[in-house]
């Protein structure tokens, strides 16, 4: 009998897996984990946003394209998505994984948003997702980022971000070899008028997704 061929998704995913962890080992103050988002933690951090009439959703923190994917699957049409991504070889796994012409792959940082985003785009984006490390970052480069966010959202737009459970009490930078705490929702609530969190404890650490209005 041949070999039973594993699904091409499943193929696709251990790949995407096995990358994003090569990557977090390498440079884990950047990726801020060895493991792609459970679908638990995507699903809590894509209902608050309802994609499906959205007409712009930026994402932050692409990765292998885990969150991209879903949101392609939920937005309509004629929405379009920029997908920003540091790391140019994970902006790559995006781009292969995620082949869609609704789709603006950008190499780049979350910083820059004002610069990435076509001017018609600059506040009206309708849902920004952001998966990036907040907590491994010095406090000017994740204000930066959050304020490029809250300019870039237009009225009623969303800002979605997580944070790990974990960090509250304990959490390690290997830049600076040195063990920290940090807190999500006040350093949010100081940059957005309305946060609300959910806990999604299945997800590989336990995380809360935060949904952030009103930018201040
Ligand atoms: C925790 S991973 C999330 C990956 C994926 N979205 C997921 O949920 O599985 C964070 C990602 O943000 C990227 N990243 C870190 N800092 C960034 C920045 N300043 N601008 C854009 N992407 C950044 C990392 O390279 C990494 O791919």
């Amino acid at each position: 009998m041949p070999p039973v061929k594993a699904p091409r998704s499943a193929v696709d995913r251990a790949r995407a897996v096995w990358r994003f962890f090569g990557r977090g080992l390498r440079d884990f103050d950047t990726t801020a984990s060895l493991v792609p988002s459970s679908p638990f933690l995507v699903e809590a951090m894509l209902r608050p946003a309802r994609l499906g009439a959205a007409r712009c959703v930026v994402e932050l923190g692409t990765g292998t394209g885990t969150l991209t994917r879903e949101i392609l699957a939920r937005v309509g049409p004629a929405c379009v998505v920029y997908g920003v991504e540091l790391d140019p070889s994970l902006a790559d796994a995006t781009l292969r994984r995620c082949a869609d012409p609704r789709l603006r792959a950008l190499r780049g940082s979350a910083a820059d948003l004002a610069r990435l985003l076509e001017p018609a785009h600059l506040g009206a984006v309708d849902a920004i997702v952001s998966s990036l490390g907040l907590s491994l970052m010095d406090e000017e480069q994740r204000a930066s980022i959050v304020r490029a966010a809250g300019l870039a959202l237009g009225p009623g737009g969303v800002f979605m971000q997580y944070a790990y459970l974990h960090a509250r009490w304990f959490a390690y930078s290997q830049a600076r070899a040195s063990w920290f705490r940090w807190r999500a929702r006040p350093f949010l609530e100081r940059h957005f008028g309305a946060v609300d969190g959910e806990l999604i404890v299945a997800n590989l650490p336990p995380a809360v997704a935060y949904a952030c209005r009103a930018p201040r």
